[in-house]
């Protein structure tokens, strides 16, 4: 039996965090999976989380019964007005559907799934160049064709605006198109506003169906508000959409995989439907979620304290990746590195699209145990101040040769 298996290679991203666990040397440096260190390069359990964790255990209720098959009621209403906004008409008027999932990764699985099976079999989803490595393997899984549409530029090192809408534009009509709602991964390049309302035009003029992963809000902006814009000028227009949301990032819950599907639609009486179907997905894929990270999320979301004390904690975070991107620049800088290195900071979020060929990563990996992808992505929240001059002299000197 399964003779014919040919061996898979393994995922490009958790592949790396392997190596690195497994590299003796002291010099190592981990840029390849997007999670949060601090400046010692050590996971950093948000202090709020551990306050809300407190509540959680000191709760004489407490108990470990099953959620039901959607999820947890409340966190699923607050995580819906956290990226759709509390006074989203939306909302109001009961024309959305949210699902607890097993973070952003179930999110967009559910999705899929539900895309497979109610939406038009006649068109593809349409997915950045470059993306998230999962994107591609979830639609695959579930048999949605793929079809790419350009997303960076390498010359401009930013965003390739034109393809990417001429790509809309050339695409069959009612398309799902994959959009990521800020700091996308792997470029750090997000569409400006301007930019933004360009290709709501096209995907209103082709039927488009809109569909946001966001993984990383409160990482682009560092404003919550701000870096769910997007999504929130789609919905304003009218638009139908998806939004896949993920608390990994923005809670430093990785592991507790926690995360919500948050379905708009344009009329009420068809949110009941979409709900019992979403329901019958998620019973035959995980019966029901995970409560642990959710229970968190929905202290902090419902108490104006703690949820300002999570604001801060994540300006914690992005401040320290800004931070590391100007040292990286600088030193870059300061070694006369050849090519332009304004990227670095112009882009937003985790990652850094270094532009750094695939040679390149391979002699970084080798000569000085810095393991990043081979696409040149960096995660910067693997940066401290500890390692950055490290990095930026190995960058030079793979550059130079
Ligand atoms: C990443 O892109 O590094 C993160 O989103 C982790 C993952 O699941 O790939």
């Amino acid at each position: 039996l399964f003779q014919q298996i040919e061996e898979a290679q393994p995922d490009a991203i958790f592949h790396l965090s392997a190596l690195w666990r497994n590299d003796p040397d002291s010099r190592k440096v981990n840029l390849g999976i997007g999670a949060y260190r601090d400046d010692d390069g050590k996971p950093w359990v948000l202090p709020v989380v551990r306050k809300a964790e407190t509540i959680i255990y000191n709760d004489p209720n407490l108990n470990h019964e099953y959620l039901s098959i959607t999820g947890m009621p409340e966190f699923r209403e607050a995580a819906a007005r956290l990226i759709l906004g509390a006074d989203n008409p939306a909302i109001g008027e009961k024309r959305i559907v949210a699902v607890q999932t097993i973070s952003g990764t179930g999110a967009v699985h559910t999705a899929a799934a539900f895309l497979s099976r109610f939406y038009r079999k006649d068109v593809p989803v349409l997915i950045s160049n470059p993306t998230w490595i999962n994107h591609k393997l979830i639609f695959k899984g579930v048999g949605i064709d793929i079809v790419e549409y350009p997303y960076w530029n390498p010359h401009t090192k930013g965003l390739e605006i034109d393809g990417m809408l001429k790509a809309l534009e050339d695409a069959k009509p009612g398309s799902i198109v994959l959009l990521h709602a800020c700091a996308h991964n792997p470029t750090g390049v997000d569409p400006t506003q301007e930019q933004w309302k360009q290709i709501a035009d096209v995907c209103e003029a082709k039927t488009h169906f809109p569909f946001f992963d966001c993984a990383y809000q409160g990482f682009a902006s560092g404003d919550l508000d701000r870096d769910a814009w997007a999504v929130r000028y789609f919905v304003e227009r009218g638009f139908e959409t998806l939004v896949a949301q993920s608390f990994s990032k923005n809670f430093g819950l990785y592991c507790q995989r926690t995360g919500c599907l948050t379905v708009v639609l344009n009329n009420a009486s068809v949110a009941k439907k979409v709900e019992s179907q979403m329901a019958i997905i998620q019973r035959s894929e995980i019966s029901n979620p995970p409560a642990h990270g959710a229970r968190i999320v929905n202290i902090v979301l419902h108490d104006p304290e703690l949820y300002n004390e999570w604001v801060q904690n994540l300006k914690t975070m992005s401040s320290r990746i800004q931070e590391m991107r100007q040292r990286l620049y600088n030193k870059l800088i300061e070694l006369k590195t050849p090519g332009t290195w304004n990227h670095i900071v112009d882009q937003i979020g985790m990652f850094s699209f270094t532009g750094l060929k695939g040679k390149q990563v391979q002699v970084l990996k080798e000569k000085y145990h810095v393991y990043l992808t081979d696409n040149g992505r960096i995660s910067m929240a693997g940066l401290s101040s500890k390692n950055v001059d490290y990095f930026a002299k190995a960058v030079d000197d793979v550059v130079r040769t």
